[in-house]
């Protein structure tokens, strides 16, 4: 498995293999890998002849300096479980290499990037929207892998697509859960044990509310979920249901409009999300 840390020298690399028609995915992380980044790099090699997984925490998505100071790094641990998985190419720039000049550059995804995440973490799309457009520009991926744990940004990054007509086709992953249903997440590693265990309340809310819906109002659901969490310390901050295509915020449960509910909550400092189809 060959690690690039420079852009010029990626780029020369892929070039060659798109010269010689080698069809090229692209995982984009953050890095602090688990099995649902696993997942995706097993679906690229399984769809595509090269896979590139690139390993970036990037400042710009940040709207909370804490949580960009205290996302977790472990590029060693990272690289094995790559290596392992039969990953061909990482790419691992430094914030100077893909920002050597301050970004100024803003992206507006209208109301898609004004709800949800978008809502509470100002700025966030602007910046995922940027560096996975700069990641596109220079690993020139046939395909994309994302997960769809972050709900919200599958959609953003399809409207990036559409809207600057990348030659990319967008595939999902499904969520990958822990046995006790806690969705995997790179900030899981951020949780204490004993935290780790008790956020898995935040899986179990969602099938309660779930399986509520259909009798109760939105708004009761909401209470229930709320008074879960906090029993077992956590705060939500905020518990939404969706349609599954368009993200428009629903005030009604309609078992006509297939939906998702999408939910965000603090364990401690740690900002958890995880949403479910309804
Ligand atoms: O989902 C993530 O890990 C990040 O938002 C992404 C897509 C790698 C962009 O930094």
């Amino acid at each position: 498995m060959q690690i690039f840390r420079e852009i010029a020298s990626i780029q020369k690399f892929i070039i060659e293999q798109k010269t010689a028609g080698i069809k090229v995915g692209l995982v984009p992380t953050m890095g602090a890998l688990h099995q649902g980044h696993i997942s995706l790099v097993e679906k690229s090699l399984h769809q595509t002849s090269l896979t590139v997984v690139s390993i970036f925490v990037n400042p710009i998505q940040f709207n909370n300096p804490t949580d960009l100071r205290k996302y977790p790094q472990t590029f060693e641990s990272d690289v094995a479980l790559l290596e392992a998985s039969g990953c061909h190419a990482v790419f691992k720039p430094s914030a100077d290499e893909m920002y050597p000049f301050p970004v100024q550059l803003k992206m507006d995804f209208g109301e898609l990037d004004k709800i949800l995440e978008g809502k509470f973490r100002p700025g966030h799309f602007s910046g995922v929207g940027i560096v996975v457009a700069k990641l596109f520009n220079i690993i020139r991926p046939d395909v994309a892998y994302f997960g769809q744990k972050d709900y919200q940004q599958f959609r953003v990054i399809q409207k990036l697509i559409d809207d600057l007509s990348f030659p990319v086709e967008l595939v999902g992953g499904e969520i990958i859960r822990e046995p006790d249903g806690l969705a995997m997440s790179s900030r899981n590693k951020r949780l204490s044990a004993e935290a780790r265990k008790t956020a898995s309340v935040i899986f179990q809310s969602l099938l309660n509310a779930k399986k509520n819906l259909p009798e109760k109002k939105l708004e009761d659901v909401r209470i229930e979920v709320e008074k879960m969490l906090q029993q077992k310390g956590l705060r939500l901050e905020y518990l939404e249901l969706a349609d599954r295509r368009t993200l428009a915020v629903l005030q009604h449960f309609d078992a006509n409009i297939p939906s998702v509910l999408l939910i965000a909550a603090y364990m401690g400092e740690v900002r958890l999300i995880d949403n479910m189809l309804v």
